[in-house]
């Protein structure tokens, strides 16, 4: 029974490790065969914006790459006056179409369609018509065109100057790192809210594995919830214009071996839990996850408005992942540091509102990354409530947040503690009391506590806690945890015609435990 009132319940969250004070020093930050860095590391210091590398632009077209909007390989067709088939470049017409002055709405939507004229017809620019026209007051209007519109159409131009090194593309089964600068960042995301990447728009091309980069379907429809989602990208784009943010963000993709679940003599670690709160509010220094779709940022640039686009959007910069990031595999996440938050929201889903600016205070390490570190873990979807008791399905999901939460080589005192919650349990239709399971499970696999945000279930704030308690107190195994979880799947799950157990799950784990116990006494007492 909770105490009447409690607000969070097992270890006091100021008791858990938080980045920085938790880490070891970093090593000196330098490229590798596995890690591109995009700047000048010898000339970084604090506050002042790195420089790029090398000084002068250098192009890759290939598959390994991103390809740029910039570069001289991108190229369309137009006719010569004699009908004869010539190619252009579209840099070119890009800068032409975007330095003309814009005054309205319409003047953007025709320069984004003059190099994307095959989009004419299709694209529809309804919700940044709405947003001008019937939003956003006469004052703010003014300043989005007479201010951060230019300004944006200048950050994206310098591109070749600011993005000078060919960006890897994060492919499956790669295990890579790209550390980028806030500016890069900034430049590469006023391309893609002009729709300059190429290749990126036909849904069968050749990045038809990669998440869309190119923003034209936020401008599109009228639903209220693109108008929120502007705004709240308006206000990174003018506070970046307005200062340019110092520091770097790296991108890893993170691919590893799974544990044998069934030997692991792991016990749990630590959980704090509460039912207030956030993880993007009180998870500060600690491993937040992204309840991420296998294309990270997931509906970002639609109509989804959950808790991955949420955070894409109060952090801009995580959208840039979705240019270089390959859908996630199963054994595979990506762990993002540095992104700084620009924006504070209210509301959920269908009520999200932008609020206002968010000044992010958060320390920043030697390598001058904010001491934020997301991981973006995609859960299963499930249609049948049954499904996700299958050995199978159970172990997909305890690897997945293992290869999100594991830190190889790293030991446990210095890894922080997972902020998280009901991790694939929204969209995704999964259950909260196994999820949350299962994520402790996979974190004391990983030697990482637990603080877990149950986003306003007090029920299930208490029950997680019991269940915690009894595990630990009775030292049940991770490898314990994953043989009940086998044996509810064949004794109620396999059998069961109904599209829920008759027994839930964690009824099931303490009746067999008291089961075991009853069994074990009669034997005992005959000793006697
Ligand atoms: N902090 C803590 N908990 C939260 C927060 C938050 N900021 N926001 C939501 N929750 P959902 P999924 C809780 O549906 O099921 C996206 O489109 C809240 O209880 O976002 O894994 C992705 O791109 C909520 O119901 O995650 C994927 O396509 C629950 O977390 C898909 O949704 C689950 O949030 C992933 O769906």
């Amino acid at each position: 029974p909770i105490t009447p009132g409690a607000k969070w319940l097992g270890t006091p969250i100021d008791e858990l490790r938080r980045m920085p004070m938790c880490g070891t020093p970093l090593p000196h930050l330098k490229a590798t065969p596995c890690h591109s860095v995009m700047i000048r590391t010898d000339l970084l210091q604090e506050g002042e914006v790195p420089v790029p590398y090398p000084t002068k632009y250098k192009d890759i077209w290939d598959d390994a790459y991103v390809k740029m909007p910039c570069s001289d390989r991108n190229l369309f067709p137009v006719e010569n006056e004699d009908g004869s088939p010539v190619v252009q470049s579209r840099w070119e017409l890009i800068q032409n179409s975007l330095q003309s002055r814009f005054s309205s709405s319409l003047d953007v939507t025709d320069a984004i369609l003059r190099y994307n004229v095959r989009y004419a017809k299709k694209w529809d620019f309804t919700a940044l018509n709405l947003l001008c026209t019937e939003v956003l007051e006469y004052a703010e209007v003014e300043q989005l065109f007479g201010s951060i519109l230019p300004k944006m159409v200048h950050l994206a131009l310098r591109l070749p100057k600011l993005c000078t090194q060919p960006i890897p593309l994060l492919k499956m089964k790669m295990n890579r790192s790209i550390t980028l600068s806030q500016e890069q960042i900034a430049s590469l995301l006023a391309n893609a809210f002009f729709c300059t990447f190429p290749r990126r728009n036909a849904k069968k091309s050749e990045y038809s594995n990669y998440p869309d980069i190119n923003f034209h379907r936020l401008f599109e429809g009228s639903s209220p919830r693109k108008i929120e989602k502007l705004r709240t990208l308006l206000c990174y784009f003018r506070r970046v214009t307005e200062k340019i943010p110092t520091g770097l963000v790296t991108f890893t993709r993170q691919g590893l071996s799974f544990p044998d679940w069934q030997s692991s003599k792991n016990q749990l670690t630590r959980l704090h839990i509460t039912c207030e709160g956030t993880i993007e509010d009180q998870g500060c220094g600690m491993l937040q996850v992204d309840f991420a779709n296998r294309f990270v940022g997931g509906g970002v640039t639609g109509l989804g408005l959950v808790q991955e686009e949420i955070r894409f959007l109060i952090n801009p910069e995580l959208i840039v992942s979705r240019l270089f990031t390959e859908a996630l595999e199963q054994n595979e996440s990506l762990i993002i540091t540095g992104v700084e938050r620009f924006s504070n929201y209210s509301g959920y889903a269908e009520s999200y509102r932008w609020s206002g600016n968010h000044s992010d205070d958060t320390a920043r390490d030697d390598w001058q990354r904010i001491c934020t570190e997301i991981v973006a873990i995609d859960a299963i979807k499930y249609r049948r409530f049954l499904e996700q008791f299958i050995p199978e399905k159970i172990r997909r999901e305890l690897n997945k947040a293992f290869c999100g939460f594991a830190r190889p080589g790293v030991e446990s005192r210095n890894l922080s503690a997972v902020a998280t919650g009901n991790w694939g349990c929204g969209a995704f239709g999964g259950d909260t009391r196994l999820k949350a399971l299962l994520q402790m499970m996979a974190a004391a696999e990983a030697g990482r506590d637990v603080a877990y945000f149950t986003f306003g279930d007090r029920e299930l704030m208490g029950d997680v806690h019991e269940m915690h308690t009894f595990l630990t107190q009775k030292h049940v195994t991770v490898g314990d945890i994953y043989r009940l979880l086998e044996q509810y799947y064949s004794n109620v799950c396999r059998n069961c015609l109904t599209p829920r157990p008759d027994q839930n799950l964690y009824s099931f784990i303490y009746d067999t435990d008291n089961e075991e116990e009853d069994t074990a006494k009669p034997t005992a007492s005959k000793d006697n």
